[in-house]
C-alpha cells in the first residue's frame, strides 16, 4: 500500500501536481468518464469549523465520480464535543470512510490525524496555516486561464496574516520559474516572517510589500483578493478598524491591464465591490468550478495510490 495524505502543498512534487492537474482538465473536458471512478467509495468530510464551498465542493466531488458521502459540518454534532480527540476520531472514521476531508481551528490537527489514520487524509483548511485544495483550485484556475504557471507578478491583497489561502498559494507558486509577488496589506496584516524568511527569501523569489492597492495593479497578472478573517482576530476593534481598507471596484479595475485576472478564495464580505462581478477580468466564480473538478482529481488519485 503507497498512502499518501495532502497535508501541505509541498506534499506533490511539480511533476505530481503536473499531473493531478491534467487529470482534474481531463474531467473538466470528459466528465462522463469519470461519472463510476468511485463507485462503492466513500468520502468522509470532517469540519470542525464553519465552511460552505470546501465542504460543498468535496461532497460534490465525490458524488460526481459515483461516490458517496458522510461526515459532520458542526463539530457540536460530533464527538469532538464529548472531548474526543483527534487522533482517536481518525481511527474511527477509519472504520467508516476510505478517505477524509478535514478543516480544523488548530493548526496542525490534520497533520496529527494523518499519523493515526488507515485512509488518506487531506487538509481542507487548518486555522491560519494551511489550506492546500484552495491552492490546486488557484493553480488550476490560473493555469486554465492564464495558460502558465510560470513568468507571473502575482498581487496578494488584503488579511496576509491570517488567510491560510495566500500562506499555501506562495509555498506552491515559489516552485515556478520567473514568479514575482506584491504583497499588499497594512502593516497590521502583513505576511508572516517565517514565509518572506522560509519561503520567499530562502526561494530567492522578488517580492515587495505596499500599503495601496491601484498603484500595484498596472504591473500584476493575477490580483488576489482576500477577506479580512474576523474570526482569528482578538479584537473587534481591531476587525473593525481594518476590514474595509481594501474595496476592489469598478474605477480600481481602470488600473489593471486587459488581461490581469481577479481571483478570491470566497467568501467575499465587502472587499470585491459586486460591480466588478461583470468585467471579463472577474475570475472568482469560474474558480469555484475549477475547484471541482480538482478535487474530484484529488480524490481519484490519493484513492489510487492508497490501493496500488
Ligand atoms: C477560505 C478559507 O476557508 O480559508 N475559504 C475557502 O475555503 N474557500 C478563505 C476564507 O475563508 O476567507
Amino acid at each position: 500500500m503507497n498512502m499518501r495524505h495532502l497535508i501541505s502543498p509541498l506534499d506533490f512534487s511539480v511533476e505530481e501536481l503536473d499531473k493531478l492537474l491534467n487529470l482534474a482538465s481531463d474531467i473538466e473536458a470528459n466528465p462522463a468518464k469519470y461519472k463510476d471512478a468511485c463507485k462503492g467509495k466513500k468520502l468522509a468530510t470532517l469540519f470542525y469549523e464553519p465552511s460552505t464551498r470546501t465542504r460543498l465542493s468535496f461532497e460534490s466531488a465525490m458524488l460526481s465520480l459515483g461516490g458517496n458521502v458522510l461526515g459532520f459540518s458542526d463539530a457540536s454534532n460530533s464527538s469532538a464535543a464529548k472531548g474526543e480527540s483527534v487522533s482517536d476520531t481518525i481511527r474511527i472514521i477509519s472504520c467508516y470512510a476510505d478517505i477524509c476531508a478535514m478543516r480544523h481551528p488548530k493548526e496542525g490537527a490534520p497533520t496529527v490525524a494523518a499519523m493515526k489514520s488507515s485512509i488518506p487524509v487531506i487538509n481542507a483548511g487548518d486555522g491560519g496555516h494551511q489550506h492546500p485544495t484552495q491552492t490546486l483550485t488557484d493553480l488550476m484556475t490560473i493555469r486554465s486561464l492564464k495558460g502558465r504557471l510560470n513568468n507571473l507578478t502575482i498581487g496578494l491583497c488584503g488579511d496576509l496574516k491570517f488567510g491560510r489561502t495566500v500562506h499555501s498559494l506562495i509555498n506552491a507558486l515559489v516552485r515556478y520559474e520567473n514568479i514575482s509577488f506584491v504583497l499588499i496589506s497594512p502593516k497590521e496584516l502583513s505576511l508572516p516572517d517565517y514565509i518572506k524568511q522560509d519561503v520567499l527569501d530562502a526561494n530567492n523569489v522578488p517580492y515587495e510589500e505596499v500599503e495601496q492597492l491601484e498603484s500595484s495593479m498596472p504591473k500584476l497578472d493575477i490580483l488576489y483578493m482576500t477577506r479580512v478573517q474576523r474570526e482569528r482576530f482578538f479584537n473587534e476593534d481591531d476587525y473593525v478598524r481594518l476590514k474595509d481598507r481594501y474595496i476592489l471596484t469598478k474605477e480600481k479595475m481602470n488600473y489593471a491591464g486587459k488581461d490581469m485576472l481577479v481571483l478570491h478564495p470566497l467568501p467575499r464580505v465587502n472587499e470585491i465591490s459586486v460591480e466588478v462581478d461583470d468585467d471579463p477580468r472577474a475570475s472568482y466564480f469560474k474558480q469555484v468550478q475549477f475547484g471541482v473538478y480538482v478535487r474530484m482529481a484529488l480524490i481519484l488519485t490519493l484513492l489510487e495510490m492508497a490501493e496500488s
